[in-house]
């Protein structure tokens, strides 16, 4: 089996939910381009609003057509992947750097599914550090401010400015992300409130009580969660 088998097996058993006449919300990443690539193949008259310039570019290039967030009244599903999925579908998103967008797009959804592989699913969030989209003006004031913020919730962290290949990440809406290695976050909704708190914070990773269903791809096959049965799944 490869890695890629039960992202996949999600990403299909994901594009089954998805019916002629809907507007879809297609997430960002690795396992939500298994997502778009299953829905490709079947020509469903459906409208999609991407999360990504990413997505955008894969879904126009395979044929699904795209709408705007501000086109549509409401989504009537959107399926996304996560980085950590946490007791009650508590949620760590914002790996890809898609957190913002991902956010307005779950929270103009009538339904939410997330989709991942059994890695992902924790006992408790907070080993993936939580993504922190915030404004470049004033940056480093901003992060002493996320640094105080996260400590008086009991969370003693140094957030990194994300770079990669040597450069610093600009999100798909010209903003920074700082990543704050918290360790354990025992109280997901004091941290949500603390950095919603922050002048220069745009938005975090946190995604909680936006989702009812997740999809969890495993050695045995697709596992259906709801917020209630959690399962120790982390060892696939
Ligand atoms: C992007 C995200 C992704 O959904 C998350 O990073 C999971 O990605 P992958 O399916 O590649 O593991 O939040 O911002």
């Amino acid at each position: 089996m490869s890695v890629d088998d039960p992202k996949r097996a999600v990403g299909e058993t994901a594009a089954d939910l998805v019916q002629s006449g809907m507007i879809v919300g297609l997430g960002t990443g690795t396992t939500a381009v298994w997502l778009v690539r299953a829905l490709a193949t079947r020509h469903l008259d459906i409208r999609c609003v991407p999360t990504s310039q990413a997505t955008a570019v894969l879904a126009r290039e395979l044929g699904l057509a795209l709408t705007d967030l501000d086109d549509v009244r409401e989504i009537d599903l959107t399926i996304d992947g996560a980085d950590e999925i946490g007791p009650d579908l508590a949620l760590i998103k914002g790996g890809g750097a898609a957190l913002l967008r991902e956010k307005l797009v779950w929270e103009a959804s009538r339904r939410c599914v997330c989709i991942a592989d059994a890695s992902k699913v924790v006992q408790t969030l907070g080993a993936f550090p939580l993504p922190i989209e915030v404004v470049a003006f004033g940056h480093t004031t901003t992060l002493r401010r996320i640094t105080g913020g996260l400590a008086d919730c009991g969370i003693l962290t140094a957030p990194r400015l994300r770079q990669k290949d040597g450069a610093v990440v600009i999100t798909d809406s010209g903003n920074l992300i700082y990543d704050a290695s918290c360790g354990a976050i025992l109280d997901p909704v004091s941290v949500e409130a603390a950095l919603k708190s922050i002048t220069g914070v745009v938005e975090h990773g946190l995604f909680l009580g936006l989702t009812k269903e997740a999809l969890i791809g495993t050695r045995l096959g697709v596992e259906r969660l709801g917020p209630r049965d959690f399962k120790d799944l982390s060892n696939g």
